[in-house]
């Protein structure tokens, strides 16, 4: 390819968002990581009721992996408006051409019949043409369909794993219909369902319900951004082409004789399991994708510390209190990490908390509060009464009164949550109010991106490098601009940035202009500092620090 087709190529490559991603991501590891951190490094020897840590989970890049698994993706599409049958099928094709010619996919419309099911059921490879055909035959939901969506996803569940040949299935389902008369949602689900919505006339609840119990994610469109399926199932695709690790868990054990227990263990939208005298639990999180970090809190009792100085390291009192360990299929030793305190012998303690547990505990106590305020103030009343209520206000104040009462928590930073509490809150869509505020739990509870009525309205932090390509492409789609970025090989290196003038004055390459813009030069730059001080273990100064130096 000649300079001719550099800006192109030039713009499908880089999107402004991802550009300093992409730069930190190189020089990642390449194992799924765990890890403990305690809210406090140091405690006392007398014994603590509620010790709490931080439980990380951090799966590498999709650079560092050496392939990625396949998957058996199934579409179920229940859709009854015409118009938004033809946006539907265009996501599709944008599907089909995503996915991995070792991929299997099927399209379908809720259906009883296994046959039927098997026969729309194709391994990609090399078949594009003939699926993309049998996309342009998809119609809308029947008066007389074949199936309800529960007897669907029933079925679905209930295809064995061996016949998936190594694949890790996913369902996406995309309707725009009120889905009720599959409200008794009892059975496990052994698939994680990924639902969207589309416009005003989709039924929340159901979605909501489904991706709960199927540790899915709930997204939705709302009317006016319909056209955009596929940048919103770009959010779930650019996850589950990359999937790291499948068949992952984390089990908690307290160190022997230790004397800990767990006492609780919050894990948002995943499962988990504790023993009843509080001695070993085990959070599940199934598949991870590449990029994605997961945190949980876990609650610790812990005993005084006793006299056996065998159990303590002779140096710095340390103890050893838990032991994480990763477990996943395919993997060659249990990945570990131990939670250690210091315990010295002193009564008196200076109490730092790591700002990242903080943060993390009071994201959930948040997160519980927007469970039981969706309990009592929506579920409890008809999607009709909800449009009368003024939820967003209510929503708004139960903030405030939880803001007030963690205004002297020490190292709290919210972040972005502010902002989106208010905007959930602010919704001008009186229908869609229940839908916003459900997508946005969902997104917290799995620490995935939802669609929160358009693909631009998603938490920025749960996007992943890949999710971010896979959007890209998405926006180009939509363009149409996708056949440009069909580029068999590429140049060893992109054109200068730079380039020098006569004097000491540098010049941006014009070819750069409206790709690249000084605001991402100057992001990646503070990146890609971040990354060198991080990785030389220096300390950032506090602004407060200077001022003492400076005196
Ligand atoms: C498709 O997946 C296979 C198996 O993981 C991998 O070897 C191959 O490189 C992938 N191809 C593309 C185009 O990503
Ligand atoms: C949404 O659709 C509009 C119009 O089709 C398009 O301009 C925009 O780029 C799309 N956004 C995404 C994220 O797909
Ligand atoms: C286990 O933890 C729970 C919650 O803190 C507590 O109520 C219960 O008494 C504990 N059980 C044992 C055996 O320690
Ligand atoms: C620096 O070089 C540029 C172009 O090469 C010229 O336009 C500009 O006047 C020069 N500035 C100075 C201070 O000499």
């Amino acid at each position: 390819m000649g300079l001719q087709g550099m800006p192109n190529l030039l713009a499908c490559l880089f999107s402004a968002l991802l550009l300093a991603e992409v730069t930190m991501s190189a020089a990642a590891s390449m194992e799924v990581k765990v890890s403990t951190t305690p809210i406090f490094p140091t405690i006392t020897r007398a014994p603590t009721k509620d010790f709490q840590m931080l439980l990380r989970v951090e799966a590498p890049p999709a650079s560092a992996l050496k392939g990625r698994v396949s998957i058996d993706l199934v579409a179920v599409v229940d859709v009854a408006g015409d118009n938004n049958l033809a946006a539907v099928k265009k996501a599709m094709k944008f599907i089909i051409r995503q996915l991995n010619d070792t991929d299997r996919l099927a399209i379908v419309r809720p259906t009883n019949s296994l046959e039927e099911f098997k026969s729309s059921s194709i391994v990609l490879g090399g078949n594009r043409k003939s699926v993309e055909k049998k996309v342009d035959k998809l119609e809308a939901r029947s008066d007389d369909p074949k199936g309800s969506l529960g007897d669907t996803l029933k079925m679905l569940g209930e295809e064995e794993e061996s016949s998936l040949e190594g694949r890790a299935r996913f369902i996406v389902l995309v309707t725009d219909v009120d889905s009720s008369g599959f409200n008794d949602i009892t059975e496990s689900f052994k698939y994680p369902v990924y639902t969207f919505g589309l416009g005003a006339s989709h039924d929340a609840r159901t979605l909501r319900l489904i991706a709960q119990k199927s540790q899915g994610t709930y997204s939705f469109l709302d009317d006016d951004h319909i056209d955009n399926i596929s940048g919103a199932l770009a959010l779930c695709l650019g996850g589950v082409k990359s999937v790291a690790a499948v068949g992952t868990r984390v089990s908690l054990k307290p160190v022997i004789d230790s004397g800990v227990k767990i006492a609780r263990i919050r894990s948002g939208g995943y499962s988990f399991i504790k023993a009843e005298d509080n001695t070993s639990g085990e959070i599940t999180i199934g598949a991870l994708y590449a990029g994605e970090v997961k945190t949980f809190v876990v609650h610790l009792e812990v005993p005084a510390a006793g006299v056996d100085p065998a159990l303590e390291d002779v140096c710095c009192h340390q103890q050893k209190l838990l032991v994480a360990s990763l477990d996943y299929s395919g993997i060659e030793a249990k990945i570990e990490d131990v939670l250690i305190v210091q315990r010295p012998w002193v009564t008196v303690l200076p109490k730092v908390p790591f700002s990242m547990v903080v943060n993390r505990i009071v994201q959930f106590k948040w997160l519980e509060i927007v469970d039981r305020f969706i309990e009592e103030e929506i579920l409890a009343y008809t999607p009709a009464e909800i449009v009368e209520k003024n939820v967003g206000n209510k929503l708004l104040e139960r903030w405030e009164t939880f803001l007030f009462e963690h205004q002297f928590w020490v190292g709290l930073d919210l972040g972005s949550l502010e902002d989106e509490v208010t905007a959930v809150a602010k919704i001008v869509e009186k229908r869609l109010v229940e839908a916003h505020m459900f997508s946005w739990v969902s997104g917290y509870k799995t620490q995935r991106p939802t669609a929160m009525g358009s693909p631009e309205k998603v938490v920025v932090g749960f996007l992943t490098v890949e999710v971010r390509m896979t959007l890209q492409v998405a926006i180009m789609v939509s363009r149409g601009i996708n056949d440009e970025c069909d580029y068999g090989c590429v140049d060893p290196a992109p054109l200068e940035l730079f380039t020098q003038g006569d004097n000491d004055t540098y010049y941006m390459n014009e070819e750069y202009k409206n790709i690249v813009s000084l605001k991402d030069i100057n992001g990646m730059m503070t990146k890609i500092y971040k990354g060198v001080v991080k990785a030389r273990g220096l300390k950032e100064c506090r602004p407060a620090e200077s001022q003492v130096i400076n005196e």
